[in-house]
């Protein structure tokens, strides 16, 4: 501080005015000296290890159950709120779904100014997991968002118009991003998502000034030729782990999409990325197995050390070789320090969606220790001379279907975990849920569409079987000794699918709720000090910040995310689709939430449709296919998009069809012209109109 201090002094002197010092000036000194400045959240993470440790402690132990709202802003979106906000100079940048950016007056919440990137509402057909945003990344006075039709903006910091922007993904393609940018030494690095859907991943590098691009790495090679890419150089490596003569990722591009972790590394000046899962999910039709040829697929669900300059590997660790589950490696990586045996040691941790939770050595990707963190069915342990997990063998489902731990939704997701300097212990929203898997036999290749090869059974009707499934699913707070790959303690908590953490120095963590609340606990023992209600999901990073020596805690919170999409039966409490809010916490806030009087209208008698119980199958079978992602299993809404049950289109088959068939793409709802005909379209009414009768019938006999 005394720096800038001296240069705004300096300012004075020279020329009024003249030498105004600007907004959100934040570069790789700032950020390598983050510590200096613990009232700021200069970057994803606050620090570039991404820690998520604020070395605040006016609010501690003593004082957290006197936290009270000090401000409430509304976002312009309902939907997936998943950001981390980023807070410089008392200033907040936050995002919302459909990729808008929002600078508030840290203090009061009061608006700035908005950004919205307009992007396509029929993007959203593309965006497998809701059409939120990670979050922006400030750098010398500007701020850079990615969208979900993939574009890279930089945005003034000042008032929000647009200085550069960069189209970082072929559009035609199912590409979407909801991660945040990172800057480092003038490069703003950037990923993608889209693997469900059929897409090959990499990671790109702008120049910061003007976005051109100075790197790319491409994290599956290319089957057919180079791509004059930074990881043409490990093209024949990467190949030698396929099948290069057949499987669908000759088409799909293998999926390996980085659509979260990019972080860098000050020590090693290395960008390390974190893999997603293979396109299509089952091996077995990505890249079919040849007798005696590895076909781990690599840099699938691996960690990938690249140099941050150039873009040239260094070194990798796969964490689920051969991946066939989803699972990816993409969640949130912390870059520390620990002393092992003595030693102190470059480390980086990672707890991926497969419930392992792992210190690699940053120096070499070589595996230092692996823990277990939640039930795994797959595996049983990682052979530490190999570093390759020690499979169940009918894990795979390669002719049964097998039921596995964890499922697609990981036991541990993209919700950041954080790490504590003082007590040493990390802090992971875990998660158990169970998944079966089967091949899907009549698998083919469908650009653009949900493309995974595996097969899954439909939720039971009965409400008795579906209530036991969602009790089964499990959530818990998790403190975990990473020197000793222990335990410390856990916090059970309401339901899957749970927020973010943040520790501090006051001695907390603090985490928010799938079902609404947001609470802090005490960082060595797990004493709930305080929870309050925080009026919808609370998903996303929270923050801490100080501004004029006050210290707040922020969170976001709204419905949406692929949990209340594609699970919307297993969320704890009904959904809404009312826009998402930034809620921030200081001791002593008095301010209140707006009262939630939303009432959920009475299902309308639905039609009685007379058909075969082929059809009904049929209508069944295509739901699952390709409606389920967004209306929810068993036609079960979270809230967040419509209850299909509930709607009025559903007692006309020709507006029915419409819809379907391209009616509201421009509010999302995907155009299946191509993939699913009229009679599919009518199939899927018959499915859906037997759920409603049986919802109405329930609601009728409770009145
Ligand atoms: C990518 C997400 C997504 C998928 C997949 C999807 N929808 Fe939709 N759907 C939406 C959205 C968003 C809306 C809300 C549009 C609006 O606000 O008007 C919607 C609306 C609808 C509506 C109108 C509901 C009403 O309010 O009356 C119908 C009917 C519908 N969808 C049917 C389907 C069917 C059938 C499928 C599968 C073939 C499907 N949708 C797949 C996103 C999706």
């Amino acid at each position: 501080m005394r720096a800038r201090a001296a240069i705004a002094l300096a300012c004075l002197v020279v020329a009024l005015g003249a030498c105004q010092q600007r907004t959100a000036d934040v570069d790789q000194r700032r950020i390598e000296a983050a510590d200096s400045e613990p009232q700021n959240w200069l970057t994803h993470g606050r620090t570039y290890g991404e820690e998520r440790f604020s070395p605040l402690d006016t609010i501690n132990t003593d004082n957290a159950s006197q936290l009270g709202l000090a401000w409430s802003y509304e976002l312009r979106a309902p939907r997936a709120a998943e950001a981390t906000p980023i807070v410089v100079d008392g200033v907040m940048y936050v995002t919302s779904a459909w990729s808008m950016v929002y600078a508030l007056n840290a203090a009061t919440g009061e608006e700035l100014w908005v950004y919205d990137p307009e992007v396509p509402r029929e993007r959203g057909a593309s965006a497998c997991c809701d059409v939120g945003n990670r979050g922006v990344a400030v750098w010398r006075g500007r701020v850079y968002v990615a969208t979900i039709d993939g574009r890279l903006i930089a945005l003034d910091a000042r008032d929000g118009s647009v200085a550069w922007e960069s189209v970082t993904v072929d559009q035609t393609k199912p590409y979407t991003i909801t991660g945040a940018p990172r800057v480092a030494n003038g490069l703003v690095f950037i990923g993608n998502g889209g693997a469900e859907y059929g897409v090959r991943g990499y990671v790109s590098a702008y120049d910061a000034r003007n976005g051109s691009l100075r790197w790319r790495f491409y994290t599956t090679p290319n089957p057919r030729g180079v791509d004059n890419a930074a990881s043409d150089a490990v093209r024949e490596a990467a190949l030698a782990t396929w099948n290069p003569d057949a499987g669908a990722w000759l088409e799909s591009g293998g999926g390996g999409t980085a659509w979260d972790a990019l972080v860098y590394d000050a020590d090693q000046n290395v960008l390390w990325i974190g893999v997603g899962n293979g396109s299509p999910w089952n091996r077995d039709v990505r890249s079919p197995t040849i007798e005696g040829r590895n076909n781990d697929n690599l840099y699938l669900s691996s960690v990938v050390a690249v140099d941050a300059t150039t873009g040239e590997y260094k070194c990798h660790y796969q964490e689920t070789p051969g991946e066939t589950w989803d699972y990816t490696a993409t969640q949130p990586i912390i870059l520390t320090r620990l002393t092992i045996e003595g030693q102190e040691r470059q480390v980086l941790l990672h707890a991926p969606k497969n419930g392992f939770f792992y210190v690699i050595d940053r120096t070499d990707c070589g595996l230092i220790s692996a823990g277990s963190i939640a039930t795994q069915t797959w595996a049983t342990g990682v052979d530490m001379e190999t570093g390759r997990p020690i499979e169940n063998p009918d894990a795979r489902y390669a002719v049964n279907t097998s039921i596995v731990l964890p499922s697609p939704f990981g036991a541990h997701n993209w919700h950041p975990m954080s790490m504590s300097p003082e007590t040493g212990l990390v802090y992971i929203p875990v998660q158990e849920i169970a998944q079966d898997y089967a091949q899907d036999s009549e698998f083919v290749y469908r650009p653009g569409r949900w493309n995974t090869g595996t097969a899954h059974a439909a939720l039971p009707d009965d409400r008795a079987a579906r209530a036991a499934v969602r009790n089964s699913l499990k959530g818990f707070l998790l403190a975990w000794d990473p020197v000793n790959q222990r335990e410390a303690w856990r916090v059970e908590l309401p339901g899957a699918w749970n927020g973010g953490t943040l520790a501090t120095a006051g001695g907390l963590v603090f985490q928010g709720t799938v079902d609404g609340h947001f609470g802090a606990y005490n960082a060595e023992t797990g004493e709930r000090l305080w929870y309050v209600d925080n009026g919808a999901a609370t998903l996303g990073g929270p923050v801490s910040y100080a501004v004029d020596g006050e210290q707040y805690v922020a969170t976001l919170a709204s419905y949406g995310s692929v949990f209340f999409l594609a699970a919307g039966f297993a969320a704890p409490r009904e959904g809404d689709n009312l826009n998402g809010r930034v809620n921030v916490y200081k001791i002593g806030g008095t301010a209140t939430l707006p009262p939630r009087d939303f009432v959920r209208a009475e299902t309308p008698e639905p039609p009685v449709i007379r058909a075969s119980a082929q059809v009904l199958a049929h209508g069944t079978t295509v739901y699952g296919q390709f409606c389920n992602v967004c209306h929810g299993g068993g036609v079960v809404s979270g809230g967040a998009l419509p209850d299909l049950r509930r709607s009025a289109t559903l007692a006309d088959a020709d507006a029915w069809r419409a819809t379907v068939h391209g009616g509201r793409t421009e509010a999302g709802m995907p155009d299946f012209t191509q993939w699913v005909s009229a009679s599919d379209a009518e199939a899927i009414r018959v499915y859906v109109a037997r759920e409603a009768q049986a919802l109405y019938r329930q609601e009728q006999a409770r009145r």
